[in-house]
Formats: C-alpha cells, structure tokens, sequence
C-alpha cells in the first residue's frame, strides 16, 4: 500500500481510546491480558496514543496501563486522570515505565457541571486545572489537559481555560464533545474560535473528543480536523459510553479517501482495520453491525444486479476504498491436521501474535482437536484459539461432560458432570430449551443463583463446521461478568461462556469473603 507521507499535509495523531473510554461501554470491560493483547494490535495499526485507562479506578485498570506501558515501544501510553493529586500520581506511577508515557488530566469546565457536578465557581477551576497540569509535568513531561463538557462551555471561559493550561504546561489540549451534543459546523467553529483567540495555542496540539449520541462523533471530528485539530480522539468499532466514541476506522479512512478535501494525513496502517475491528469485537463480545461502514460485513458486498454489472465493468463505479486497503481479504486457509509444531509457531507469528513456550504448546494440542474436528484450520480460528487461551478464566468449576437431549415434542433436558474441588459431581434438569437446561443444570451444581443479561453467537469463519463464538453476560446479585468461548459445537461453546462468567463471579465472592467484605458492586 502507498504510505501516504508528509509531502501530502499536516499529520492528524491518531489517540486511540478504545481500552479506557470504549471500555466504559456497558458490558465491555477487558482483563489485564486482554487489553495488552489489543494494545500490540493498535501498535501494529500505528496509532499515535494508547490511552490504556484510568489508573485510580480499579486496580485492574492501574494494573493494565502498567501492563500496555511495558508491551508497547512506538506508541504513547496515556494514563487518564483528574485534576486530583491521588489521581495524577497513581496515572503517573501507571505509565511511568512506558517508553513514551503520557499523563490526561480532565476537568469539567460548563456551567452544568460546574454547578451541579463540582459545585465550584470558574475561578476555582481555572485554578484546579492550572494545578493539575503542573503537577502531571512534574511526573511526566508530556500532559494533555481535557476540559470535559467544552462543546456546552462559555466559549470565553473555554479559551480562558485552554490558554491557562497551555501556559502551564500542556502540550495537548483535548476539546471534548462529552455528550454529543454539537452539530459538526458548530463543533468547527468552536476550533476555529479557539485558534483565533487564544493567544498561545501554536504552542499545543489541539485535539478532539467526540462521543455519538446523536451519531455524530465522526462528523464533528472530521469537521475540527478541516478547521485545524490536528489530534483526533477515537475508538475502534466507535466503542465507548453510551452510544460510544468516534470510530477510529470510519474518521481514518475519511481521511484518506477524501485528502483532497482534508489534505492531512495519519500514520495508520489501515491493512490492520480489520484484524483490530475482529479482535475488539471478540474481546468486547460486543459485535458489529453488518452494515456499519468500513468494517460491517456488508461494507464491500454489492447485492444489486446493477451494482454487479458496474463493479464487473470498473470497481470505482460503486467502490470508493479497496477492501484490501482495510484489511478485507479472502479469509486464508492456513493449517490442517497434518500441519506440525513449526507451521503452527510460525503461522501465528505472521499473525503477530508471540506467546511463551508453555502456552504456545497448550494452544498446538487444542489446535489438534480442532483440525481433527475441521477440516480447514483459519486465521481466525487461529485468534479465536488464541483468544480463548488468554482469557484468565479461574477454574474453580470445571467442565467434564454434558449431554442434551431436546426435540420438537421433548422436553429439553440436560445433564452435566463438573469437577467441582476435584471432585466430579453430576446433576440434570430441563430448561426451556437446551441452553437454558445446560444453564440451569449448572446452577444446581454451582449453588448460585445466575441470570443471563446477554448472550451473543457468531461463526468465527464461514462454513458448515466453522466455530460458534459465544459470548454472554451472567448477572449474580449485584455482580456482573462477561464470559466468552468457542467451539465446532454451539452448546459447547455456551456452556463454557457460561461457566467463564460463573467462575469469575465465584473467584469474586472468593475474595469478597477473604477480605470479609461485601463483593457485590
Ligand atoms: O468524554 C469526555 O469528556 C472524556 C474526557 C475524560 C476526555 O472522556
Ligand atoms: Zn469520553
């Protein structure tokens, strides 16, 4: 693919939020393995910034930004705090082993919030904001400053805070359109307002923030990009709060295929869109419209005999991007049965995926079963096994065997054995149908009293014996958890989501009952 360079325009970074914003995204929440695995996707993909968390948090989300800050060398890792000491030195402890680290400091600065958020008058957020940047620099010397809410702040409380920060110190300041609330031509003129009044504004990188409440986010980010933002603040597949973030895919490739309006560039290899868009996707269980652009199922299917005709005739009749150029290929076929150890290592290294000896080895026996259940052995088989490896689901109720008997004038019954502290214990009941038998049938022998909230299933490739990837989310009481497995059997695959979430939750009232605590949220 032709890089696009610096001969055509001013670069726009490229910040990629999709492990601390869109995993704010109901249901989306990614262990520590999970979100260094996709932080080497988005190295790959060459953004600019990972921004990995929020390190006051949790503990889990100080521990992955640490984790990224280690796994990652090109990018910048961004830690995201507020203008509040605790907050600042626990991001900077987070990212301070990254090779370029980066601490976010936000601050709401409207009115709304203001008054009945912060309770505090505009002088005293002035002042805040001016504080947390000085201290961020004293730990890192690359800031970004965010007043959150700008798009509904007083333009001229907004320029006055941006010109304070940017005197303190930041290099980045970061307008964010919290709740999607401006309309793209007023978003631009609101960066063009900011370039013409505040004085020393060429001495920072002004940057941008939309979510999509009004399916907007990338509207908004394309038009502050054309009136001189030059950071764009984006997830992958648009994850992210409520109706989520501006999508990196869709803000990127409108970039590129429309230079000659823009006349920008970014770093992004867009050949990776896709690999990042499946592995989010799978690692999120939150999956993807079909007709959503750039990287939908549908993006590049042309249905209409007269959309055919043309394509046969000349692609640029309907095509405006190449699905080669996101990463849209023939699926490859790569390994079967007879394939050895070292066609295994080797295939998963062109995948970019390096994993140590112990778990490359156990992941060569569960390709084995695999390919002796299928014939033809994917690239995505290949993630999905991968996914399923690193998944660090404690095993404190295993799966030994199940059997389902179901039908059209049966009742559904299941009967499950699980090795339950080394012992192997058996139940059975009905269900509504045969998941919901499996599923009941473990709660009598877990003893805990388990909803399902939300169960998804997709094939990992094409094909009659292609892999059903299950992905669901258990609620016990005030605890929720996300489970995900995969498997040539569908029933399989749900019981092992299943007892993924179930296991988590246990291994949470766990430690709940250690510390003598509560454990529900
Ligand atoms: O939406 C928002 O305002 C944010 C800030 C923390 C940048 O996510
Ligand atoms: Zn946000």
């Amino acid at each position: 693919m032709e890089r696009q360079t610096q001969g055509d325009g001013e670069k726009v970074y490229i910040f990629d939020t999709t492990l601390r914003d869109g995993e704010q995204a109901p249901g989306c929440s990614m262990m520590v393995e999970e979100k260094v695995h996709v932080a080497r996707q988005l190295e790959r993909l060459g953004v600019d910034v990972i921004e990995a968390g929020f390190p006051i948090a949790s503990l889990g989300d100080f521990e992955s930004v640490r984790e990224v800050s280690r796994a990652v060398t090109e990018p910048i890792v961004a830690g995201l705090a507020r203008c509040v000491e605790a907050d600042i030195e626990r991001a900077g402890e987070a990212v301070q082993e990254a090779r370029k680290p980066r601490i976010h400091v936000f601050l709401a600065t409207s009115e709304i919030h203001r008054r009945y958020k912060l309770k505090k008058a505009r002088g005293e957020i002035l002042r805040l904001a001016v504080e947390g940047v000085e201290r961020a620099l004293g730990l890192c010397r690359d800031v970004e400053f965010s007043p959150e809410d700008a798009s509904r702040t007083e333009p001229e409380f907004l320029c006055e805070v941006v010109e304070a920060v940017i005197e303190a110190g930041a290099g980045t300041v970061n307008i964010p359109d919290t709740v999607g609330y401006a309309m793209p031509w007023q978003f631009g003129e609101l960066i063009q307002r900011l370039r013409a009044e505040v004085s020393n504004i060429r001495k920072a990188v002004i940057s941008v923030h939309c979510h999509n409440d009004l399916g907007l986010a990338v509207a908004n980010s394309l038009e502050a990009v054309r009136m001189g933002a030059r950071q764009v603040e984006c997830t992958i597949n648009g994850l992210g709060e409520r109706a989520g973030n501006c999508s990196l895919e869709e803000a990127v490739m409108a970039m590129r295929t429309r230079q000659d309006v823009f006349g920008v560039y970014t770093d992004i290899d867009t050949r990776e869109i896709m690999n990042a868009s499946r592995l989010v996707s799978s690692v999120t269980g939150m999956t993807v419209q079909r007709n959503k652009a750039v990287v939908g199922e549908n993006a590049f299917a042309h249905e209409a005999g007269v959309h055919q005709d043309g394509m046969l005739k000349e692609k640029s009749t309907y095509e405006i991007m190449r699905p080669e150029d996101v990463g849209v290929e023939k699926t490859s076929l790569v390994l079967g049965k007879h394939s050895g150890r070292h066609a295994f290592r080797k295939r998963l290294e062109e995948l970019g995926i390096r994993l140590d000896e112990g778990r490359l080895e156990h992941l060569f026996q569960e390709f084995k079963h695999l390919a002796d259940k299928k014939k033809e052995v994917f690239d995505e088989d290949l993630e999905a096994l991968v996914r399923d490896e690193l998944e660090q689901v404690p095993d404190i109720f295993r799966l030994a065997s199940f059997h389902v008997s179901s039908g059209s004038s049966a009742v559904p019954t299941a009967t499950v054995q699980m090795t339950v502290g080394g012992e192997l214990v058996t139940d059975a009941a009905t269900g509504d149908g045969p998941i919901d038998a499996i599923y009941r049938t473990i709660d009598r022998i877990t003893g805990l009293q388990c909803n399902l909230s939300d169960y998804g299933i997709r094939a990992v490739t094409k094909g009659k014996d292609a892999l059903g990837e299950v992905s669901l989310t258990v609620q016990a009481g005030a605890l929720r958890e996300r489970g995900r497995a995969t498997s040539t059997d569908i029933l399989e695959a749900s019981a092992r989501a299943y007892l993924a979430a179930v296991n988590r939750i246990a291994k949470r009232r766990e430690n709940g009952a250690a510390r003598g605590e509560e454990a529900e949220e």
